[in-house]
């Protein structure tokens, strides 16, 4: 592979969205951020420099990082945040992976507006296993606010309520014409007649899942997550933070301008947010206006049949070269009830200072103040403990009333797992509060997504209807609300992986945990020492 550099400068930038202007942490001045290209095999070297108050860190959003997990980034969990004034050089070869990703930063809310698209291009002369689309473009979606985010969370933990929804949505950083205050520079795309044009779609939005849809034309998706899918169309997609979609989207025979738009999915919402960002796909040669514009109105914030139909469409693509290599015998299985609740003693400290705390398997995760990564390699004590429970600590069975399963406990706890063990974890939302849907990610490794449902899990008889043989894989998955999600992997990267709901409020609530994978006994099964430069807590 060739070698890639990449610099990114975290420096404030004044940006007017929604008729206002503010303050924002950027990188290199952008929002969205500048897009990372690579190709497989290639080893990326990223040196971020923060020029800004706030310590930084950044996550590449998928990447496995095998080996590498001081290249990670989540901050107190694989390093110490980059302090003002310092750098740091993310240091990472991309190994068995092609397709579209994103990286964001991993501290404080600071992912708000510091994000950007991930592109691994095939190795050279290695095709798509699909017809190469004309062209290609980068769809980043994501919210805007118009107060400071960082005060958001914060009044919100002052407060103990839930933070404030944002004030819009945007596409490629614009949230397109709003209610008297055209957004300047919303986002066109310009297609030809017969041409046809892959979206590498990115959901980089902080708390909200989204449909995305493009007025009167059908989308062929064909990868998510950085993995091929077999190809199906659909008018709709939906896609949680963290999550990327490829799409093809063939323009006919036409000519105006068509709406792109995207817009909230929940479940069962508990804050009701209708706001809609819009861009135009625009034929060469036509203008807006009113009467050229064919519009359309995305699925109401609750659609759950239309969330459903596109995720239950999705499967590997289990072909010859790229085999779904789905474990079909599990060393460990895990249960894993996510959820939120309501701290069960408002006058002790609660672990995020929140009157609302969000949980796997009653433990409210605390996040440490030295790096998990750093602890585990140089055998350092009393940063955190290895007894996060493998299940909830009461059986879970959720029938309306919940108080008696409802209490937590703070803890840095980690769960062991044995290099290269295979490990099947279910997930099962509570809906203690509210049934809630929650994008679950796994850093430093893909699963595959091989059962979901909605109630109680039953160990009886759901495992018979998993697919073992092309579910869809992954690396973020809604936990449907009010149900669950199995997925399986193979624990075959060594270090501390995180995993916690990519709405980020749920993980300043504590909705998070860590796995610790051990060393294997081959020279390429041992975690690599840590670069020179990697930050000091
Ligand atoms: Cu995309 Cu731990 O995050």
């Amino acid at each position: 592979g060739k070698v890639r550099h990449y610099k990114f400068n975290v420096v404030m930038k004044n940006t007017t969205r929604l008729c206002a202007s503010k303050q924002i942490v950027t990188v290199n001045g952008k929002f969205p951020g500048p897009t990372i290209y690579a190709r497989e095999d290639d080893i990326v070297l990223i040196r971020v420099v923060n020029h800004v108050k706030y310590n930084v860190s950044i996550h590449w959003h998928g990447i496995r990082q095998l080996r590498t997990g001081w290249a990670d980034g989540p901050a107190y969990i694989t390093q110490c945040p980059i302090p003002p004034k310092q750098s740091y050089v993310y240091n990472f070869t991309v190994t068995g992976q092609r397709g579209t990703l994103l990286w964001h930063a991993h501290i404080l809310w600071l992912r708000a507006t510091v994000h950007g698209a991930l592109v691994i291009l095939p190795k050279i002369g290695v095709p798509y296993p699909f017809p190469k689309p004309d062209h290609e473009h980068v769809v980043v979606l994501a919210e805007w606010w118009k107060s400071d985010t960082e005060d958001v969370i914060n009044e919100a933990l002052k407060s103990g309520l839930a933070p404030n929804v944002s004030d819009a949505h945007t596409i490629n950083g614009h949230p397109g014409p709003v209610s008297n205050c055209l957004s300047k520079g919303g986002y066109n795309l310009n297609v030809e007649s017969g041409k046809s044009y892959m979206l590498r779609v990115i959901n980089a939005a902080l708390n909200e899942e989204l449909f995305f849809k493009i007025a009167g034309h059908e989308m062929t998706v064909v990868e998510v997550d950085a993995t091929y899918v077999k190809p199906f169309k659909t008018d709709t997609i939906v896609i949680g933070p963290g999550q990327t979609t490829n799409v093809i989207v063939t323009a006919g025979k036409g000519s105006g301008v068509y709406m792109v738009a995207a817009s909230p999915f929940m479940d069962a919402p508990i804050a009701v947010d209708n706001s809609t960002a819009t861009a135009t796909l625009r034929y060469s040669g036509t203008k807006l206006t009113a009467s050229t514009l064919t519009s359309t109105k995305p699925p109401p914030q609750n659609a759950t049949v239309v969330a459903n139909n596109f995720t239950d469409s999705l499967r590997s693509l289990n072909s010859k070269k790229y085999p779904a290599k789905v474990p079909l015998t599990i060393d460990r299985s895990l249960f894993f009830t996510v959820g939120l609740g309501i701290n069960p003693c408002p006058t002790c400290k609660p672990a995020n200072g929140s009157r609302v705390v969000a949980s796997i398997n009653n433990v409210t995760f605390v996040m440490p103040t030295t790096a998990l990564l750093q602890a585990h390699f140089f055998n350092m004590k009393g940063v955190y403990t290895t007894d996060f429970p493998g299940n909830p600590p009461t059986t879970f069975n959720y029938t309306g009333t919940s108080s008696a399963n409802m209490a937590t406990t703070n803890g840095t706890k980690v769960l062991r797992l044995p290099y290269n063990a295979t490990v099947q974890v279910v997930l099962q939302d509570t809906g203690f509060i509210a049934p809630e849907n929650h994008p679950v990610h796994l850093h430093g490794f893909n699963f595959f997504a091989v059962g979901k449902g909605i109630g109680n899990f039953s160990p009886k008889t759901d495992p018979k209807k998993f697919n073992l043989v092309d579910p869809v894989e992954r690396n973020t998955i809604g936990v449907p609300a009010g149900g669950w999600v199995a997925i399986r992997f193979r624990a075959d990267n060594p270090g501390i992986w995180f995993m916690h709901c990519h709405l980020e409020v749920h993980t300043t609530w504590g909705l998070k945990m860590a796995f610790q994978v051990d060393n294997g006994k081959g020279p390429n099964e041992s975690i690599l020492p840590p670069p020179k430069d990697l930050p000091k807590c």
